[in-house]
């Protein structure tokens, strides 16, 4: 049974549009990983503030796995470089993202979302368009 495990990422106003560039230079590596399905960046419209990383695994074990692994880390270390704090607790030492970690955009270096929790399902059921 697939598992659908997304990431809630909460974003200010003024930091939408530097997430988004972050995801558009995203490292890929996730197109990769041993039971990856599915992946959509999904933008909240009608006043909601937070972005949802939507990704489906064929299974716990391979999500659990993929988060594990240095592909994980790597597709993450432009956001822990510029987080440059735990919490996030991924990707040191990775020689990844530097060059980005200040001055563009809004002048500060943090992270572009203010939170982030992960959601987990599982799927009931599936269906595409008719033929
Ligand atoms: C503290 C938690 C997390 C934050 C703040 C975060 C944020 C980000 C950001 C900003 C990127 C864009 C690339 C970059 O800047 O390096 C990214 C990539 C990505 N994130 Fe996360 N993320 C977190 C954890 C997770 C988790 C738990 C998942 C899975 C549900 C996930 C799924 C993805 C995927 C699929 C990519 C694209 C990586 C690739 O193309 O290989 N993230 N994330």
């Amino acid at each position: 049974m697939s598992v659908v495990k997304m990431n809630v990422l909460t974003v200010p106003p003024e930091m939408r549009e530097e997430l988004e560039r972050r995801f558009s230079n995203r490292a890929g590596f996730v197109e990769s990983a041993d039971g990856f399905e599915w992946f959509e960046l999904l933008r909240p419209v009608d006043g909601l503030d937070r972005y949802l990383v939507y990704t489906r695994w064929r299974s716990e074990e391979d999500f659990q796995r993929w988060t594990e692994s240095r592909a994980f880390q790597q597709g993450h270390a432009q956001a822990a470089a510029e987080a440059g704090a735990p919490g996030h607790g991924h990707a040191q030492d990775q020689g990844q993202g530097h060059g980005h970690g200040q001055g563009h955009g809004h002048g500060q270096g943090g992270p572009a979302a203010s939170a982030a929790e992960v959601w987990s399902f599982e799927v009931v059921q599936s269906t595409g368009p008719k033929s």
